[in-house]
């Protein structure tokens, strides 16, 4: 949700401001634009609407030679996309600064603004922060000293990379509420909204804490201060994964490569939590025996995809590890008033760490007495990794394409093993037989996955249907929301999933021979339900495409088109049955032509609520 980047380098930092908002694309993308300091001390700038590439073409043509720049490619959240929107925001000559979050005060502000003789050039909330700073510094502040003034004042969430005219070679950041990082190079110095941004020129990274103000200087000089004012210093983390995760490789799409990256990163999560047909309860860390043996109740909140992965938790922690859940979307939770048992633990799931509304309900839930929190994420030194009392990480490696997919398989893997994890540590079964599967579920998903030109040739079905619908039941009933989210994200075709057995409470009443009804049918205790519900579509006339165990003996035949998956422990098949779904809606996508990896007004990391 807009992705920030700044240099202050011992070298023409243009190239490295665009690999960098290239690299953060997958945040934004209806704009972008970069601000750099020139030699003659001016600050110079090009804005373009449309995707990065749009801003490199106007880079081709003028270049910005400079040594210190800031760039910013925008999701938008006030004001259309335009180029008059689009970072950087400058206030006459002196100041431009780019900026990820909502400032929810900023109509007040802009009023006072405009009252002292202020005029804007945007619909933006960010332009007041330019306004702001020129004042601060046309009384006499440094500009770190005006930011650190200024920030006080500003309400909602914010990262802020600000550059001014008067000081050649300083960029000044800030964070509160949306993610920010520092990169520290040799002699050089960098800011970003993701390590990703950066991976061309470090890997050595600050994660900066909420409150905290930064400001990088020529040579490489770094200050940091945090929300009360006192000089702090950081700890410098190594970037685990190599660039190479951050690039396409052979696939024509980053959701490709991420789809077939799941049977290795399966393995990676994995890796150090088993022991023989037994999970590692300190896996979750030193704590998590003491805090799971007097667990209760859970509690799993989320957003997206993340949230369809709590809820297959759900039936997974009531069934394996006989504790009661609720799973929630974090926009609601955060403005409800829960009652919270004794013994309640509180999890939250994000790929990114950095989700606002996620990130705001573990801060309130922090308030009403939970046992313990525990986030599991994908990015080490996310704010809800940092802000949690255990973490496990999903080890995914970057995501990059904004449909996740590999995030989420990781995500249910982790959640058996903290399924498996509270059953032992509570002194209740260890389910050796879950285990084992998870030993062999990264062979099985490659098989899954040899499917792939059989689901291609299935997905030519799809390519002029407006509709479709998704059914599944009991933990495959999230696997049809997902299925349902994957194809609407990506192919922009309407689709809806319903649990099988609420299909003739109205969803019946949209089957004719149009809709395209897509479902899951592994071999476990509901599959003779499952098989009923089919049938009431058929006797519809509905086109049923559906993925079933080989040995369930669902077979082709009229309007039923039937892809066989390999048999799996029925614990696991939630995991093995997204892989075709995530298929299938990559190959309707390709087929209708649309942005695969950045589908329209969305975006991958949503650090505004
Ligand atoms: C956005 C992304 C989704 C993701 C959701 C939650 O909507 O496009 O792919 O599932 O945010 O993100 P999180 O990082 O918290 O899992």
């Amino acid at each position: 949700m807009c992705g920030i980047v700044a240099a202050v380098a011992q070298r023409n930092v243009q190239e490295i401001l665009l690999e960098g908002l290239k690299r953060l694309e997958y945040r934004g993308y209806d704009s972008a634009g970069m601000t750099v300091l020139n030699d003659k001390g001016e600050l110079t700038r090009h804005r373009a609407l449309g995707k990065v590439a749009a801003l490199g073409d106007e880079l081709a043509k003028a270049a910005l030679p400079g040594f210190s720049g800031i760039a910013h490619t925008r999701w938008a959240t006030h004001g259309k996309p335009s180029e008059a929107n689009a970072h950087p925001h400058h206030s006459g000559q002196q100041v431009a600064v780019v900026h990820n979050g909502i400032i929810e005060n900023y109509e007040y502000i802009k009023e006072t603004l405009q009252t002292s003789g202020y005029t804007f050039s945007s619909e933006t909330d960010t332009e007041v922060i330019a306004h702001l700073l020129s004042d601060k510094l046309q009384s006499g502040f440094s500009l770190f000293d005006a930011t650190q003034e200024i920030v006080n004042g500003l309400g909602g969430a914010y990262a802020l990379g600000v550059m001014s005219s008067k000081e050649p070679g300083v960029v000044v950041g800030a964070r509160q509420g949306s993610p920010l990082v520092v990169g520290i190079g040799i002699d050089e110095a960098f800011l970003a909204s993701d390590p990703l941004a950066l991976l061309q020129v470090t890997d050595r990274f600050i994660y900066l804490e909420e409150g905290d103000l930064v400001e990088l200087r020529e040579k490489g000089a770094l200050r940091i201060i945090d929300r009360d004012g006192n000089p702090v210093t950081r700890p410098v983390h190594i970037f685990e994964h190599g660039d190479g995760a951050a690039s396409k490789g052979d696939y024509r799409h980053y959701m490709q490569k991420e789809i077939f990256e799941q049977p290795s990163v399966i393995q990676a999560v994995l890796e150090g939590r088993l022991s023989g047909s037994s999970v590692l309860v300190e896996s979750f860390g030193p704590d998590a025996q003491v805090l799971f043996q007097k667990t209760r109740q859970v509690h799993i909140i989320a957003c997206g995809t993340s949230y369809h992965a709590a809820m297959v938790a759900r039936y997974w922690l009531e069934r394996y590890a006989c504790v009661p859940v609720q799973v929630e979307v974090a926009s609601e939770y955060r403005y409800r008033h829960p009652v919270v048992p004794e013994g309640s633990l509180f999890v939250t799931l994000s790929q990114s760490g950095e989700t606002a509304d996620t990130l705001a309900a573990l801060r309130f839930a922090k308030t009403l007495g939970y046992v313990g929190t525990l986030a599991i994420c994908n990015v080490p030194g996310s704010s809800l990794v940092r802000e949690s009392d255990m973490t496990l990480m999903t080890r995914a490696g970057p995501e990059i394409g904004v449909a996740s997919t590999k995030a989420f398989t990781t995500q249910l893997v982790a959640l058996m093993l903290l399924t498996l994890s509270v059953s032992k540590a509570k002194g209740q079964e260890e389910h050796a037989s879950i285990v084992e599967a998870l030993q062999t579920l990264s062979s099985v998903c490659e098989q899954a996955l040899a499917l792939d030109s059989q689901i291609e040739q299935l997905s030519q079905a799809f390519a002029e249907k407006h509709h479709a619908l998704f059914l599944g039941r009991g933990a495959h009933y999230p696997i049809a929301l997902e299925g349902a989210l994957k194809l609407k994200e990506i192919s922009y075709i309407h689709a809806e999933a319903y649990p099988a057995g609420e299909l003739k409470h109205g969803p019946l009443a949209l089957v004719d021979s149009e809709m395209p009804v897509i479902s899951v049918a592994p071999n476990d205790d509901l599959l003779e339900k499952l098989k009923s519900n089919l049938q009431e579509v058929r006797a519809r006339g509905g086109q049923l495409f559906v993925f079933a165990d080989k040995n369930v003996g669902i077979k082709p035949e009229d309007n039923i088109q039937v892809i066989e998956l390999p048999h799996i422990h029925e614990a696991l098949a939630p995991l093995l049955y997204t892989l075709p779904l995530q298929l299938l809606s990559y190959h309707v996508a390709v087929l209708k032509g649309t942005d695969v990896d950045q589908p329209r007004n969305l975006a991958k990391s949503v650090t505004v609520e």
